[in-house]
């Protein structure tokens, strides 16, 4: 019988990608979005590829709406072998004496509570099956210190810290938990967030030893490699930055 995964932020950029490659991989999957269009859009694709796909409109700061998608996908699907929790936002990428409590909160409540939330729910339905393996989606800021991304790397340090937490709780379960700490990757978020702030992408390539920002088929890629292989490594962040933070 095929695997379920649920893809939260599955209709753009990193989930999205991640998702094609996971139907190569013969994976049914739940594409979690809040933005419908291109959520309705993955799911069209996917199908395409000849796997069973399912969009469910969720913003995932939202404890109700994270239920829902856990409910529905276990209804469709009957079970939930892994898990891609990967939504998130960047924020304005201002100085954080400059931000809006507003923006602080906002990134707190998607990246971190969002996560948690994913974490909690998903993490249950998965025991209650005898297992599952999952992916949060940390970032370079979750492994060194960044100017102009304090509450974001707040949260990402966060996603670094709840992976490690989890496997000690729940690895005899039969949990794997693990992260990945990407750095600059060409997806629409962050396409956009140099547009924003253009002297930042100039010295992001600079600073990366490969030269090169990575794409989002470098990490789609090495998910599903962590996803539906990586038997032994559990509770991991693993760096996909072209040697970015290992050489700062
Ligand atoms: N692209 C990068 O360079 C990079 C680097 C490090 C970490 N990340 C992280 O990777 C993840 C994915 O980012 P991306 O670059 O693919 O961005 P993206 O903007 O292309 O995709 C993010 C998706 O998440 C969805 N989303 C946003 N808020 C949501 C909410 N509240 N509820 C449900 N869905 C929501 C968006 O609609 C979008 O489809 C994020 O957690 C981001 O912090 C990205």
């Amino acid at each position: 019988m095929n695997k379920t995964a649920i893809i939260t932020g599955g209709g753009s950029g990193l989930g999205q990608t991640t998702a094609f490659y996971l139907a190569a991989e013969g994976v049914n999957v739940s594409v979690v979005d809040i933005s419908e269009d291109s959520g309705n859009e993955t799911v069209e694709k996917l199908k395409e590829k000849g796997v069973d796909a399912i969009f469910i409109k969720a913003d995932v700061s939202k404890v109700e709406d994270v239920k829902n998608y856990v409910d529905k996908t276990l209804e469709h699907f009957g079970s939930i072998d892994y898990f891609f929790n990967n939504a998130g936002i960047s924020g304005s990428g201002k100085k954080f004496l400059e931000t809006d409590i507003q923006e602080i909160d906002q990134i707190v409540g998607i990246n971190l509570l969002g996560a948690l939330y994913g974490l909690r729910y998903v993490g249950e339905a998965m025991l209650k099956n005898g297992g599952g393996s999952i992916v949060n989606t940390a970032s370079s800021a979750g492994v060194i210190g960044q100017a102009s991304v304090v509450t974001y790397g707040a949260t990402k340090h966060g996603i670094v810290g709840m992976t490690k937490s989890l496997v000690a709780e729940y690895a005899k379960d039969g949990l794997r938990v693990n992260a990945i700490a990407p750095g600059p990757i060409q997806t629409p978020m962050v396409k956009k967030f140099f547009e924003d702030n253009p002297d930042m992408k100039e010295s992001a390539e600079a600073g990366i030893p490969q030269k090169r920002l990575g794409q989002p088929e470098d990490v789609a890629e090495l998910v599903t490699f962590l996803l539906i292989k990586a038997d032994y490594i559990n509770g991991e962040t693993v760096r996909i930055d072209g040697g970015f933070t290992n050489t700062k």
